[in-house]
């Protein structure tokens, strides 16, 4: 059988099959990966692959190899930093105050708005390519800072922009319903009207939306508003997401899931009822570690009944100047794990087969699959515990989006 590439000689965890992720069906000693047309034609053992005549052969002298990673929560395109803020944190201000004092998110809508499509773009590509640098192969990227229907498109855009600046498949969320913008004090609901019915159908048309998420909390929309976007979304077939149960528990989880969401992200303070719900869905729950730790938030996600109920588990950077400005998934999953006691297992499927769930990718992305893209990352460590256990370090040899390898074109 012909095919454009063979890497041989590899170890693999495909995070496919039912079940434990890493279950033995899952892992592959002496395997194989055969790739044509930029798909996977066969991942498995040596010993039952077909005949391959491969154009070009790579050897992998035993490295593991296994989905591009994906970063499934991310706000990468944005202006400034916050930094200053940062400082009145350690100072003892809190999120909530600094936000509430015309700070926090709106402080990044001001930079946000001022910025060009291409300082967008140009500001974002250093994070966009430390996650690549990662064997990052599939991003999702929000709007919300923008908060006027041109500076969200304009943010959208920018989105899109660098998923034709670089080899990735990116994957745009609109997510006006993120703060109050300032024009609009006292009138939460005005903002909604124009976010259902002018800012989205906007952005949809103009076909730079996948996905819509909102930021249902105190200091963002009440679960009312929250119902009214995703009526929105619903009416325009796209799928929902939301930021739930971060800061307080006003059941924003059960909301999203019974709106069939993809996922419900942040999760800190969600209750049985959440789970119950996100659980008969299908939800995946987003944990954003990066998140809990910048804020120094102490109140834990419910890992044990996430588990117990089966409810599929990712994990993302939430790469943002307020509460994340982290560009590493690696270190995000092994936060997932020392700080949510993930087990290596979750923290692998969380950043590969969960997270492509929570963008609607499954079909796609996220296991070593014949049919999905071929999507790798390929590591040069002796076990796959290695890529959490490690803090700052990154053992990736060679990324590979869509069949090719693209470490040496895009990262040198
Ligand atoms: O995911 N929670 C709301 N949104 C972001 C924070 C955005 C910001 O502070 O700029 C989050 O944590
Ligand atoms: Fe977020």
């Amino acid at each position: 059988m012909r095919c454009d590439r063979l890497w041989k000689d590899a170890r693999l965890a495909t995070m496919a099959g039912e079940g434990p992720h890493f279950a033995k069906h899952a892992i592959v000693e002496g395997g194989v990966i055969a790739a044509a047309e930029g798909r996977i034609l066969y991942a498995g053992p040596a010993a039952d692959a077909p005949a391959f005549e491969a154009a070009e052969t790579i050897a992998c002298e035993g490295r593991w190899i296994t989905p591009g990673l994906i970063d499934c929560h991310t706000h990468l395109v944005h202006a400034g930093n916050r930094a200053h803020e940062f400082e009145l944190r350690l100072a003892g201000a809190s999120y909530e105050e600094i936000a509430r004092a015309g700070g926090g998110i709106v402080s990044t809508m001001r930079a946000t708005r001022a910025a060009t499509e291409a300082e967008l773009v140009d500001s974002a590509l250093p994070r966009l390519d430390a996650l690549l640098a990662e064997g990052v192969t599939t991003i999702e990227i929000k709007s919300g800072y923008g908060l006027t229907r041109d500076a969200e498109m304009k943010m959208l855009r920018a989105a899109r922009a660098l998923g034709e600046a670089r080899q990735v498949r990116v994957r745009t969320t609109f997510l006006a319903a993120h703060a109050l913008p300032p024009e609009y004090a006292g009138n939460s609901d005005a903002y909604i009207d124009a976010v259902c019915t002018d800012m989205l159908p906007a952005a949809a048309n103009a076909g730079l939306v996948d996905a819509v998420d909102a930021f249902c909390e105190g200091i963002g929309f009440t679960p009312a508003q929250t119902a009214r976007v995703f009526d929105a979304a619903r009416h325009l077939g796209l799928p929902v997401k939301l930021h739930a149960e971060q800061l307080s528990n006003l059941h924003g989880a059960q909301l999203a899931a019974k709106a069939g969401a993809l996922s419900a992200d942040h999760l800190e303070h969600l209750d049985a009822d959440g789970i119950a719900a996100m659980a008969r869905a299908g939800t995946v729950a987003t944990l954003l570690p990066g998140a809990f730790y910048f804020t120094r938030e102490t109140q834990l996600p419910p890992v044990d009944a996430l588990r117990a109920a089966n409810v599929p588990i990712a994990i993302a950077t939430d790469c943002n100047p307020g509460t994340s400005p982290l560009t590493s998934l690696l270190l995000a999953m092994n936060m997932g794990a020392t700080l949510f006691r993930l087990t290596v297992d979750e923290c692998l499927a969380g950043v590969t087969r969960n997270a492509a769930r929570a963008l609607g990718l499954a079909g796609e992305t996220g296991t070593l699959e014949p049919g999905k893209s071929c999507d790798l990352a390929i590591w040069s460590v002796e076990r796959p515990a290695e890529l959490v256990y490690r803090i700052a370090a990154n053992p990736l040899h060679t990324r590979v989006w869509r069949g090719l390898s693209t470490d040496r074109e895009t990262l040198a």
